[in-house]
């Protein structure tokens, strides 16, 4: 399929909802890329879906312009942007058919002959074999594509998707998630994905936008913002990191060293955040999987110029790729540390004296006056 519009970025300046005294967004600037898988991403009450709402005209903003291309449609009705939404609840019209399902939008126009398109959109979603099917005959996850194929069939240039996996078990999601991102491969149109699932915004988007309380904290491709999160916030909602808290003794060169627990850490500058790079205080972050653990009876094989942390094991789980550890330590409380399970060393397990260490490439430095625990996923907010 290659007919659909070439529309341009989706462009929003200075975009803002207040609900009365209440700011749900914050003045935003954000641009999203003609034919990019664009995925906001936040906890919930964040501001994801009344962004998306401002995208689609479902919402006014109070302050600002939302463009495609250089078009100002800020003002237009949600029907007369080229933008189509798929909700959570993709609410089908249970009486019709899917093929009729995907029609709908053709035939409400007047499109006559409706055929060759249906045709080839229940191709696009691979559903060909159900087109006689009721939605009540579909699996959640095939009643999303048809979904995808109800919205697509109009040709949108962007198609606003506001936590569309949302009701699926983790399996189907996983899957739909694959899927989804083929489909826009190959239809090529703007896709905005609303998520709360760091790893579904990670696996399927180009570019993430991270959202907290109505700003977007951080914008960048899934890598960029896991090695290089800029604030305690990002460095936490997205996967896990360690947080040592740490002191600055040396600057100037292309490492900065650093005291924490007793020990000292290197790490390079040009990873650390500018406020930190003068000295003070500083947050010292690395990823669970970046550290190796030792035996503390070991401790003398650890190659030279690695940073190490000294603790002492106190949980750990075994999940079948990776071992999961938690390590207390002088540094900081509770280390978290994945190991790949290539040769098990037996030895350790808790209680064990142990020594961390890593390459200090692999080491970001934080601003040390944030929240270390920002963004930290507590039990209840799990789903
Ligand atoms: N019509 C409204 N009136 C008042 N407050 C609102 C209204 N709509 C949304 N809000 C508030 O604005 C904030 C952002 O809401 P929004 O729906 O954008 O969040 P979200 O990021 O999509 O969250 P979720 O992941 O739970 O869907 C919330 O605190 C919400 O309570
Ligand atoms: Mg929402």
């Amino acid at each position: 399929m290659t007919d659909t519009n070439t529309g341009g970025d989706v462009r929003l300046t200075g975009i803002s909802k207040t609900y009365g005294s209440f700011t749900a967004v914050h003045p935003l600037d954000l641009t999203v890329p003609q034919g990019s898988f664009f995925a906001l991403l936040g906890a919930s009450g964040c501001g994801k879906t009344t962004t998306l709402r401002m995208i689609a005209g479902l919402e006014e903003p109070t302050t600002g312009t939302v463009f495609l291309g250089d078009k100002d449609v800020t003002d237009l009705p949600p029907y007369k942007r080229p933008v189509n939404t798929v909700f959570q609840s993709y609410a089908l019209f249970p009486h019709l058919d899917i093929y009729e399902n995907i029609a709908f939008g053709l035939r409400r126009r007047g499109v006559k002959s409706v055929k060759k398109q249906v045709g080839d959109m229940l191709d696009l979603v691979q559903l060909g074999d159900k087109a006689k099917h009721k939605p009540h005959q579909l699996s959640g996850g095939q009643q999303q594509r048809v979904a995808v194929a109800r919205a697509l069939i109009n040709h949108p240039q962007v198609l606003l998707l506001d936590e569309p996996l949302g009701a699926l078990d983790l399996k189907l999601r996983r899957q739909m998630q694959l899927e989804l991102k083929r489909i826009q491969t190959e239809v090529g149109i703007t896709f905005v994905h609303v998520t709360h699932d760091q790893e579904e915004a990670m696996t399927m988007a180009d570019q993430v936008a991270v959202m907290n309380g109505g700003r977007v904290e951080q914008l960048g491709a899934p890598a960029d913002l896991y090695e290089n999160p800029r604030t305690t916030f990002v460095a936490n909602f997205l996967g896990t990191s360690n947080l040592i808290e740490a002191e600055v003794v040396e600057t100037g060169g292309t490492d900065l060293v650093v005291t924490a627990g007793g020990g000292k850490l290197s790490l390079p500058a040009d990873r650390c955040s500018a406020a930190v790079r003068t000295g003070g205080k500083v947050l010292v972050g690395v990823r669970p999987e970046k550290i190796s653990l030792a035996h503390a009876d070991d401790a003398g094989k650890i190659a030279e110029g690695r940073n190490r942390v000294t603790g002492r094991i106190v949980d750990s789980s075994f999940i079948g790729v990776s071992t999961q550890y938690v390590v207390n330590s002088p540094a900081g409380a509770e280390l978290q540390v994945y190991e790949q399970n290539i040769e098990r060393d037996t030895r350790l397990a808790p209680g064990a004296e142990v020594v961390l260490h890593w390459n200090p490439a692999h080491t970001f430095g934080l601003d040390a006056t944030q929240d270390i625990d920002a963004g930290v996923e507590t039990v209840e907010d799990a789903s």
